[in-house]
């Protein structure tokens, strides 16, 4: 059931998905301070291998050493080349430049500098690489750019964290890492996926349509939110991953989790599927999300299981991708419409769609714009429309 009984207002004005001075205030206020899911353990399967990201603007490496993932800026303190350019790749025991060769250890410190002799007067440790904390919780690395907040456990709260241990344990396969650039503001993608609203238009073959009230459950806390899709009702043989789930030996409790930690970490559980979503903007129109999804594949070792967990991660990364290219696809129109230079006035959240609500009372909060202040800029907006008027043939 849903918790409200009534449809909501649409609380975003146009500007706030356009504007690149309130992006700025997003940025400033609810991205800077946070903490950002960059990739998973997976991405780095051997001791030494890396890779590259960038973040808000930031070229980032990450390296696994000694066990441990470390992240710094991707930029050389001798004359500042990318350290790697390459998505990802393996180092040997130290991160070494690719320009002239500086190499540095798992602090950042410079190790071992060629022609070391021609630097001289350098003392030790003078030049080492800006290192940000980097924390996991499961599988799933996290780094934050800020120094000055608290740690990922705090970011998350108990619950997330906790979650994220069991969605996403070692034993958990990797079937699908995605990274897509959207053409649209971040928060149509995050508005989009907190809604099954637009399941019966945008993903008719692949979900077919939005469940039930009955089956459906929302809860909203302060900083994230969740909604259960209580599938164990649907006829087995309406359900590929039901069946699959029987063949390998696991039974999950076949709910639909989602969840969102605000303002754009979104958390996902289909049977044996989990998956994280990060949405980060790039423009106020273009934003880029990373999905990682994974597929817990059973009870290994025997040969029947293992050839079925394979058949489960194909149909997984297909359906998945299939999922999130409908989505794709429409996001350009749901932003080209909501930047329009004139809209009809209204825009209504329903009882359905209720998870938005808090999501853009939350941007409201955190930005400081308030429901007042908002709806004055609506209207003032409206107010500054050219108007066409009809002449008589002149
Ligand atoms: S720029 Fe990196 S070693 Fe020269
Ligand atoms: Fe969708």
């Amino acid at each position: 059931m849903f918790v409200n009984d009534t449809h909501m207002p649409q609380r975003l004005a146009p500007s706030l998905y356009t504007s690149a001075e309130h992006l700025e205030r997003e940025m400033e206020r609810m991205f800077q301070p946070g903490w950002h899911c960059i990739g998973a353990l997976s991405d780095l399967p051997n001791e030494g291998d890396y890779f590259t990201r960038t973040l808000f603007e930031k070229p980032l490496i990450c390296w696994k050493t000694g066990g441990e993932v470390h992240t710094f800026l991707n930029v050389c303190t001798h004359r500042f080349s990318l350290l790697r350019d390459k998505p990802c790749g393996h180092m040997g025991e130290h991160l070494k430049c690719q320009y002239h060769g500086w190499e540095y250890d798992c602090h950042g410190d410079t190790q071992k500098i060629p022609d070391a002799q021609s630097f001289k007067p350098m003392a030790k440790g003078e030049l080492g690489l800006r290192k940000f904390r980097t924390e996991t919780a499961g599988q799933l690395i996290f780094v934050t750019l800020n120094d000055t907040v608290g740690g990922l456990r705090e970011f998350l709260g108990d619950y997330l964290y906790d979650m994220c241990e069991r969605w996403f344990t070692p034993d958990h396969d990797l079937v699908c890492p995605l990274d897509i650039v959207h053409e649209c503001n971040w928060k149509v993608v995050i508005e989009n996926v907190l809604e099954g609203y637009h399941i019966g238009e945008v993903h008719p073959n692949s979900l077919g349509v939005y469940p039930d009230e009955k089956c459906c459950s929302h809860e909203f806390h302060e900083f994230w939110d969740l909604y259960i899709d209580d599938y164990s009702t649907v006829p087995m043989n309406a359900r590929p991953d039901r069946i699959m789930s029987k063949l390998i030996g696991y039974e999950p409790d076949y709910k639909w989790k989602h969840l969102l930690r605000y303002p754009n970490v979104v958390f996902g559980q289909m049977a044996m599927f989990t998956w994280v979503q990060m949405v980060l903007p790039v423009s106020p129109s273009e934003c880029h999300a990373m999905w990682r999804i994974f597929c817990y594949p059973g009870k290994r070792g025997r040969l029947k299981s293992r050839i079925l967990s394979k058949a489960l991660r194909f149909w997984g990364r297909r359906f998945m991708s299939k999922v999130i290219g409908e989505d794709e696809a429409v996001y350009p129109a749901v932003h080209d419409g909501i930047a329009a230079p004139m809209r009809p006035r209204g825009g209504l959240i329903s009882t359905r769609e209720e998870r938005i609500f808090p999501f853009q009372d939350y941007v409201l909060k955190m930005t400081g714009e308030d429901a007042f202040l908002t709806k004055e800029r609506d209207i003032e907006e409206e107010r500054q429309q050219p108007m066409t008027v009809a002449t008589d043939g002149d």
